[in-house]
């Protein structure tokens, strides 16, 4: 069975094809293959103005599909797509539409189902396509779980009971993690998209200098409830840049310590809640997804957490924690028998998990 996926809710325009093989993935595992990821990223685009500007995006998303799905069918001929996956929400409106027709004209000329994918469930089950899977390993053994989506537009924490059973025990009440990272950077003069620049500096310390040491708060970390709150750290952030003589802001030490304090911060916060849901709620692993789960120190410090805890871990390959068709097209094998007539295909911009 060949899937396509399709990923418009954003600046990114993504279409994967991916290649199911056994009928027996519950007994033994997963057999699936990337055929194609395609990627055309708008970074540069939006760069210049910090941030995703939704109808310049739109407008790109129109003219890169059909370059974008002819580089993704290279290998085949466009007939043998036995299903279509579309992101439905939530994300930017117009740029949802973009996908869901392009989608819809497809399906119409290819007489092939369409199923519409919520792009928060496809964060997570990105992480069936882990070697952990290929392998045999049963999903069934990870099970309860919980769940952290960290991207530029969501930091959701969720229960999974299963494929398809989710409840939410928490989500940001501003803004998501990877736009605190973004928002930082331009702080800081480094660009956009901000979470990248931010690791690297962080990774690359050098002159420490104890009087420019940089405390930030880690809000709302021992709060008993599973919300987020970054908009404060921002705010931090701003508040000690200002505060700094021109010098210093300009100097190497202090971005290299800002860099640091920021994503550890963001870290500090992220596992701690993270963790405190896998203990109250007895789950056997934590999964993660999202643009911000691409992160090295992230990813070290989850994992350390994890084997201290003794708990199962899931992060996916870091080229498919941030948006791709791969995950949709996931997504969508695993929900191929609920078909859906074309029109009522719709964006949903707020789609919860
Ligand atoms: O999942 P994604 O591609 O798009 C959304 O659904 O939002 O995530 C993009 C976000 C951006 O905010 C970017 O700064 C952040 O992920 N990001 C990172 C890293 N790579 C991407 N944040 C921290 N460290 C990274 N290595
Ligand atoms: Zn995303």
């Amino acid at each position: 069975m060949r899937i396509l996926g399709i990923d418009t809710s954003c600046d990114d325009t993504c279409i994967s094809l991916l290649k199911f093989d056994s009928p027996l993935y519950q007994k033994w595992g997963l057999k699936f293959k990337i055929l194609s990821n395609i990627v055309s990223s708008q970074v540069k685009l939006h760069a210049k103005y910090g941030g995703v500007w939704p109808f310049l995006a739109k407008r790109e998303h129109q003219k890169n599909l059909p370059i974008v799905f002819k580089k993704a069918i290279k290998r085949i001929d466009q007939s043998e797509i036995d299903l279509i996956g579309v992101t439905i929400g939530p994300g930017l409106e117009p740029c949802l539409w973009q996908g869901i027709n392009f989608a819809k004209d497809l399906a119409k000329k290819l007489k092939k189902p369409i199923i519409p994918v919520n792009h928060l469930e496809a964060h997570i089950l990105i992480n069936l396509l882990s070697s952990k899977f290929q392998e045999g390993e049963k999903m069934m053994n990870f099970f309860p779980a919980i769940c952290l989506i960290v991207s530029g537009g969501h930091t959701v924490l969720f229960l999974m009971l299963d494929i398809g059973k989710y409840k939410l025990i928490g989500e940001t009440r501003d803004d998501p993690a990877g736009e605190c990272f973004d928002k930082v950077a331009r702080i800081l003069g480094l660009g956009y998209p901000g979470g990248p620049a931010i690791a690297t500096l962080a990774h690359h310390r050098k002159n420490v200098l104890d009087q420019i040491l940089p405390r930030l708060p880690r809000p709302m970390i021992y709060q008993k409830n599973y919300d987020f709150s970054f908009a404060g750290l921002k705010t931090a952030v701003l508040y000690d840049f200002r505060k700094r003589s021109e010098k210093i802001r300009k100097s190497r030490a202090y971005i290299h310590q800002m860099s640091k304090e920021i994503q550890q911060a963001i870290i500090d916060v992220l596992i701690y809640k993270t963790l405190r849901a896998a203990k109250e709620y007895r789950v056997k692993s934590i999964i993660l997804g999202g643009g911000v789960a691409a992160n090295d120190e992230l990813r070290k410090q989850f994992k350390l957490a994890c084997l201290r805890w003794k708990l199962k871990h899931l992060v996916p390959a870091k080229n498919l924690c941030t948006d791709n068709g791969v995950m949709v097209a996931v997504t969508a094998f695993f929900h191929k028998e609920e078909k859906i007539n074309l029109p009522e295909i719709k964006a949903d911009p707020n789609l919860k998990i």
